[in-house]
């Protein structure tokens, strides 16, 4: 997907029942409505979304607590039919520059050791796992990776994205 086809903007209340939608179909034990509606108004919470420029369709959100010196990833989603085309990145790239201009020296966040293609995508974003939860998941049984990505590397090494 090219830049040309999806804009990053800011949630917004009327994105919720699209966001929660994703949230559903992507995690076991997912984010209420209500749990989004929350981080909306939660002063330092920042969620992203990403939205089709042909149909202005919800392709995907992303979530992160600026808390300066550091930032903290929570969730980060693309629709199932949206994969692989470059949304998750967009998002992710986002987000990091975002934390970087809010003065944040870190991002941290933590991620099921079996969800490579979450692995794939933070290490290509510059994350380096730091650490290891045992048995923090438990839908389905996991340990967490801890991962961080250091202000030099705050939404640089993903590629660049025309009009984002
Ligand atoms: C992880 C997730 C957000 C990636 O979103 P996406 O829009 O498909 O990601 P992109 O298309 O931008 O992919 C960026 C890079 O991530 C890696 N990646 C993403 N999906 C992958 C897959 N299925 N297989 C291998 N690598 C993958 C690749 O390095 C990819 O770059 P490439 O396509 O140039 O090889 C998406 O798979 C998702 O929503 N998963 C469910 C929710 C989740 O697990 N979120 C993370 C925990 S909060």
């Amino acid at each position: 997907m090219s830049g040309a086809e999806l804009s990053l903007r800011s949630a917004e209340p009327g994105d919720l029942d699209a966001i929660a939608a994703i949230e559903a179909a992507c995690f076991p034990r997912p984010w209420t409505r209500v749990m989004f509606a929350e981080e909306l108004a939660r002063a330092f919470a920042r969620v992203a979304v990403a939205v089709s420029d042909s149909d202005n369709t919800l392709l995907g959100f992303a979530c992160v607590w600026h808390l300066p010196p550091e930032a903290h990833l929570l969730k980060i989603a693309t629709a199932t039919a949206a994969r692989r085309r470059g949304v998750g990145g967009a998002l992710l790239r986002h987000s990091l520059q975002g934390a970087r201009a809010a003065g944040c020296e870190q991002v941290q966040l933590e991620v099921a050791s079996a969800n490579t293609n979450a692995v794939r995508l933070y290490e290509r974003a510059g994350f380096a796992v730091v650490g290891r939860r045992p048995g923090y998941y438990r839908e389905p049984p996991d340990d967490a990776l801890l991962m961080t990505c250091r202000r030099e590397w705050m939404g640089d090494l993903l590629p660049s994205r025309a009009g984002l």
